[in-house]
């Protein structure tokens, strides 16, 4: 299917942005030696991305209001439009040369997820999707995997840092999903966890205390994969919960009664 104007403007925002973040990433292992260690450069190539983004989508969309991740909120003269944007998901894995990184758009109409991309430049995968015109991985239409026995399934997390709060629940949970799946994985980018399960790569994705712009994008497209996203009470609210299940709908059934008994 030939991408519209508006998955146009997205790509093009994004594969500009990445072309600095990949040199960085590319500088960043470099930098593991230098006396103030890399942080500091890794968050500037964080602001500089969401800046490259944030420019090209209103040069684009004039008026549309934003939420991003280092920004926060501006809102537009257009309240009905909403770019939702991480400029560098999987920061820790960037930091340490990890290639599990992405940039996450979400266009929100009228408090619609209407469109979402995650880029990972590092394996040159773009992950798309619009409200009624499927997902794609690059040019390839995607969907989610179609196990419908949770022990043949791969489940995917996130694990809160340190410091922050969770542990124990997130611990209670893993105990439960590990006698019933097949395995558990983790990889640091909670954007590539909502793509890949929109690819067929994990057949579930859960976590708690995550943000809008970790999510957002994510969301259509495992739903437009023909995927579930609900948050783990089951409903509509994962943006203001901050908590999310997504799978196909037998697994989803399943997985989200163990969660809740963990709850
Ligand atoms: C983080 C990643 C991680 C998730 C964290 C997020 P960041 O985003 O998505 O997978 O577990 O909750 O904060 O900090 O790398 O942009
Ligand atoms: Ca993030």
């Amino acid at each position: 299917m030939p991408a519209s104007a508006l998955m146009n403007i997205m790509v093009s925002a994004a594969r500009k942005a990445s072309r600095k973040l990949i040199r960085d990433f590319n500088e960043v292992e470099q930098l593991q030696v230098s006396v103030k260690g890399p942080s500091d450069f890794v968050s500037q190539a964080d602001l500089q991305c969401e800046k490259t983004i944030f420019e090209e989508l209103s040069r684009a969309r004039e008026g549309y209001s934003f939420l991003m991740e280092e920004e926060g909120s501006i809102v537009g003269a257009d309240k009905t439009h909403r770019w939702i944007i991480d400029p560098l998901d999987g920061t820790t894995n960037f930091l340490h040369g990890i290639p599990l990184f992405a940039i996450s758009i979400a266009l929100e109409r009228e408090g619609e997820l209407v469109a979402g991309l995650i880029y990972n430049p590092a394996m040159d995968e773009i992950y798309t999707a619009e409200r009624g015109k499927g997902a794609f991985l690059n040019d390839r239409r995607i969907r989610v995997a179609g196990r419908r026995k949770l022990d043949d399934t791969i489940a995917v997390t996130g694990i809160p840092h340190r410091g922050r709060s969770g542990h124990e629940q997130l611990l209670k949970e893993q105990r439960s999903i590990m006698r019933e799946a097949a395995g558990i994985r983790r990889t640091g980018s909670a954007a590539l966890d909502l793509a890949w399960v929109a690819a067929g790569r994990f057949d579930s994705y859960w976590e708690r205390g995550i943000k809008p712009w970790d999510m957002a994008a994510g969301i259509i497209l495992v739903r437009e994969a023909g995927g579930i996203v609900t948050d783990l009470d089951g409903k509509n609210n994962m943006l203001d919960q901050g908590h999310l299940l997504a799978s196909n709908l037998p697994i989803h059934k399943a997985m989200l009664a163990i969660l809740k008994d963990e709850a």
